[in-house]
């Protein structure tokens, strides 16, 4: 969580720190700080979003080459101005931020009170900034060695960038489990939580591993070690991104900006791995892998949240199409509960940020436990996609929108695309319905740009429902998980309650709360089961409850019951997913903008979920 960003050269600091906020507010807007070196080591730090933080510095003297910056996501602490980040020694000299948790921060906390430091803030991070005091006082030692040995003593996660008021022209950066990436400049370095605050000035970048400290100094040298003091020479990298990819571009919202660019970003997913005129689906990051996946005993698959709903739909898909067993495990409980994993299984993180530390942790689980580790992520050189055996970029480019988007039907084109070329390796479906579901692929970006034409329908529904407290969101085979995808959507912006089950699980409890003021929604574009599927519509219409039915084009038969029928093309039944999350993305953003609600940066969540 947080967003980290610093900059040591010959530029003024403060814009370019708060500029980097700017674009790193959605991965947490809690407050937000800035300390900037000039002799003095001045601090200025708000609760609340970044904005407040440019109310609060107007008419201050900002004049520094060097500074960092902070917005936070509270995990220790109530979100205010003193637990607001950067931090400061108690002879204030030094000043740090912090991305992360320090667990033993407790014990550490206690001893360092003995020592005689006074703590003012309730976060976990001020005990770095006193150890780190601690250390340089004791042994007389540089910046760098005290973080080193400060660092040695820390349990937990972090990325930090600390800058010393006695030795003005150097910021040292570690990282633990969480993202740092250090980007190099003509003349200058910047740090950031991902390259958003970097790529404006440079796209030559420098990812920090775990247990990596970077020594930076203003003459132009990166050095960097491990903490139990080993060289490391840096290896530096390019990314691609383009400024454009990170601003609106004529939208009220990312959000909706990202649900607009699915038709795009499925083809990009598509381009060079699917081909329908010669009838071939290829995925190189894990083609040198493919007689293990083929064999594997079993497919596990890792993640949480949106990502967690991407991979119950590839449990369909894989099963259905490859036919291999297929789990489905939330990243955070899959580490704890002592699984069965071996060399037989192949296991699978879907991260959008590939940053999240549960998935994270899960991975590495499975990695100890000899299962090949496959990451399908969207930000190029995260951690997942570093740490796998195999990988495959989703390529929708940045989401910055706090609901995932694009990133989803990404991992279902990215998924659907697997499924079909194990299914065509082993030989599970037929040539002609291979060749069938390769072209309907090439289809669905079409499809996904003609059903985003209905919003204007949409908006009048989301108006009609907009005042609920609860929702309902039902959907049976590969219209489940989006019933699930549908509810989480509204909850975290909307803040409505809504649930998501399997249509004929409806009779066994959550029945019992349709009335008239229950919108439910039903995915009902089913071919298979169609009629249980009109059955469950006609259960809740007996008991009064509202029905927003999303059924296929030309349907005769749900719209007799339903209040309201949202259409979508017509496609083969495994597809369906990519079409019918489209409509429920759009209703909840439609309810999240009429209630008034920060779409973009909804209350108490961030973007990428960097601590367990
Ligand atoms: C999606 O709308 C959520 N904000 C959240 O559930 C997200 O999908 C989850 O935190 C996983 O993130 P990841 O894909 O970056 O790993
Ligand atoms: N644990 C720290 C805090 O609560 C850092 C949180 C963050 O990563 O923003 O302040």
């Amino acid at each position: 969580m947080c967003g980290i960003v610093a900059y040591i050269g010959k530029k003024q600091a403060y814009p370019i720190l708060i500029k980097g906020l700017r674009r790193l507010e959605y991965r947490g807007y809690d407050s937000a700080g800035v300390a900037l070196l000039n002799g003095e080591l001045n601090v200025f730090k708000r609760k609340g979003k970044v904005k407040e933080l440019e109310n609060f510095v107007e008419g201050k003297n900002l004049d520094a080459t060097v500074g960092i910056g902070h917005t936070r996501w509270a995990t220790h602490g109530k979100p205010d101005d003193i637990n607001a980040h950067p931090h400061s020694s108690g002879n204030g000299r030094i000043s740090l931020i912090h991305n992360g948790i320090i667990e033993n921060y407790a014990v550490l906390k206690t001893l360092l009170e003995k020592e005689g430091h006074t703590f003012v803030s309730e976060t976990d991070t001020e005990v770095l900034v006193h150890l780190i005091e601690e250390y340089q006082n004791r042994e007389n030692l540089p910046i760098e060695e005290a973080v080193r040995m400060a660092l040695k003593k820390v349990v937990g996660a972090y990325a930090i960038v600390v800058m010393d008021k006695q030795d003005p022209d150097k910021l040292v950066a570690a990282r633990k489990a969480s993202p740092l990436v250090i980007g190099i400049g003509e003349d200058d370095f910047f740090i950031g939580s991902d390259a958003t605050p970097i790529i404006e000035y440079t796209n030559k970048v420098v990812y920090l591993n775990d247990e990596e400290i970077a020594v930076i100094t203003k003459d132009g040298d990166l050095q960097i070690k491990t903490i139990g003091n080993v060289e490391h020479t840096p290896f530096v990298e390019h990314v691609e991104m383009e400024i454009e990819m990170l601003e609106k571009g004529g939208y009220d919202y990312f959000m909706l900006k990202e649900i607009y660019q699915q038709p795009a970003t499925i083809a990009d997913c598509m381009r060079g791995r699917l081909n329908a005129e010669e009838g071939w689906v290829f995925l190189g990051g894990v083609e040198e892998h493919s007689n293990r996946i083929i064999n594997a005993d079993r497919i596990i698959i890792a993640a949480c949240g949106t990502s967690w709903h991407a991979g119950l739909i590839a449990e369909y898909l894989i099963e259905d199409l490859a036919r291999i067993p297929v789990e489905v495990e939330y990243a955070s409980e899959l580490r704890y509960r002592n699984p069965i994993i071996t060399e037989k299984d192949i296991v699978i993180a879907l991260s959008q940020s590939g940053e999240t530390a549960d998935t994270m942790a899960a991975l590495e689980l499975s990695k100890e436990k000899g299962a090949l580790t496959y990451g399908i992520v969207n930000v190029v050189g995260s951690s997942i996609a570093r740490f796998t055996d195999a990988g495959s970029y989703i390529h929708a480019g940045p989401e910055i929108g706090v609901a995932s988007t694009k990133a989803f039907t990404g991992q279902v084109t990215l998924l659907t695309m697997l499924a079909l070329s194990l299914a065509h390796k082993r030989g599970t479906i037929s040539k002609s319905y291979f060749q069938q579901l390769v072209n309907e692929m090439e289809n669905i970006p079409a499809k996904v740009e003609k059903l985003l034409k209905v919003n204007p329908q949409i908006e009048f529904i989301a108006g009609e429902i907009k005042d609920a407290t609860n929702a309902l969101y039902l959907g049976r085979g590969y219209n489940f998980p989006i019933a699930l995808e549908g509810a989480l959507k509204l909850k975290e912006i909307s803040y409505i309650h809504a649930e998501g089950y399997p249509a004929a699980e409806m009779k066994h409890g959550p029945i019992a709360l349709i009335d008239e003021n229950m919108p439910v929604i039903v995915i009902a574009t089913n071919k298979s089961a169609y009629e249980k599927i009109v059955s469950n519509i006609q259960e809740v219409k007996a008991r009064k409850g509202m029905v927003i039915a999303i059924v296929t084009e030309g349907d005769k038969v749900i719209g007799k019951i339903a209040d309201y029928t949202i259409e979508i093309p017509d496609t083969d039944e495994p597809l369906t997913p990519l079409l019918s999350v489209i409509p429920l993305q759009l209703l909840s953003y439609h309810i999240a903008v009429m209630r008034e609600c920060n779409v973009d940066q909804p209350r108490n969540l961030a973007k990428s979920v960097t601590v367990e």
